[in-house]
């Protein structure tokens, strides 16, 4: 079975490795790319989901949406992350195509609308254009598939903060309005894309397999890997963004729990998820007034490298 799917995303070394499976997988019909601002501008997203797209030798819509949170001022890109190109600073080819005219969130609501019922929205960078889309079509909720978000920490900590997560904090407004929407929802947060690590080994077979996207996607890793080298103390970098298409094509290497999730939008925890699990009685009711979802708790984090590096080799 071919999962229909809209990719939303900030492209961003690990989103380029998801978008590269999102684009090849032979499971996943890619209906289109979403672009928003947090690696990068959201001009810059566009080209390098434009590019990326291009070097797949495929034709696919991109629709460029948010510019900046929706209440708050943004933060600053995390260049010394991601290369102020997104891409690990590698030269990069000029791009033939241009984006949709629409912007990301009415593509969103076009496309879901189009087949009721089917299509599964995989976002993986800061939510503006699932909150804004939800804004032009409340009823969107019914008519989805499902939702899956990279995004969160439920046991884990943080990782721009002590207790939040970057697609979180850079715009928990939007984030508290899309995971409380009341829609199927699953979320993949670092308590799963901690545990996986995409080796230099698994790159090279990436690499091998992908002609001048393996390229780009090589390039830009070896710059990613800096960082979590110098910072972490890690060999190999977490793929954060391609293990919620992990979890939507191989939910059996992931652990889940049904339960409540709050958004923290103001003070020192601004972007912190918080869990309540189903049935567990707390102190006060107001842990569970938020619709029930799904959240990843745990994964066999070699597992999912494996398959990520297997789907791309
Ligand atoms: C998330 O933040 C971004 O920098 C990554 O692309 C990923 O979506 C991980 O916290
Ligand atoms: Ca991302």
């Amino acid at each position: 079975m071919r999962h229909p799917i809209l990719f939303d995303t900030d492209p961003g070394v690990d989103d380029a490795q998801a978008i590269a499976i999102a684009l090849r997988h032979p499971e996943l019909e890619l209906l289109g790319l979403t672009t928003t601002y947090g690696n990068v501008d959201v001009e810059v997203a566009t080209r390098n989901a434009l590019l990326l797209a291009e070097l797949a030798g495929r034709e696919v819509p991109v629709a460029q949406g948010a510019a900046a949170p929706l209440i708050k001022p943004r933060h600053p890109a995390p260049a010394h992350i991601h290369g102020a190109n997104g891409l690990g600073d590698i030269p990069l080819p000029a791009v033939r195509g241009r984006a949709d005219p629409r912007s990301a969130a009415q593509f969103i609501v076009d496309t879901v609308n189009g087949r009721p019922g089917e299509v599964t929205l995989v976002a993986v960078g800061p939510l503006g254009n699932l909150a804004a889309a939800l804004q032009l079509d409340p009823t969107l909720t019914e008519r989805v598939n499902r939702v899956v978000i990279m995004g969160g920490a439920i046991r884990e900590g943080g990782n721009v903060t002590p207790v939040a997560e970057a697609n979180m904090f850079n715009d928990p407004d939007a984030a508290a309005r899309v995971l409380t929407a009341g829609w199927p929802l699953t979320l993949v947060g670092l308590d799963v894309t901690h545990r996986c690590v995409l080796t230099p080994e698994h790159m090279a077979r990436i690499e091998a397999g992908q002609g001048e996207l393996g390229r780009v996607l090589a390039g830009s890793y070896a710059f990613y890997r800096d960082f979590y080298r110098d910072f972490l103390g890690i060999e190999g970098c977490c793929p954060h963004d391609s293990c919620a298409l992990a979890w939507l094509l191989r939910p059996e290497l992931f652990t889940t729990a049904r339960g409540h999730l709050t958004v923290v939008t103001e003070g020192d925890a601004e972007g912190q998820t918080i869990f309540a699990p189903q049935g567990r009685a707390f102190i006060e009711a107001r842990w569970a007034r938020t619709p029930l979802v799904e959240v990843c708790l745990d994964a066999d984090g070699p597992a999912v490298s494996d398959w990520i590096a297997d789907s791309l080799a």
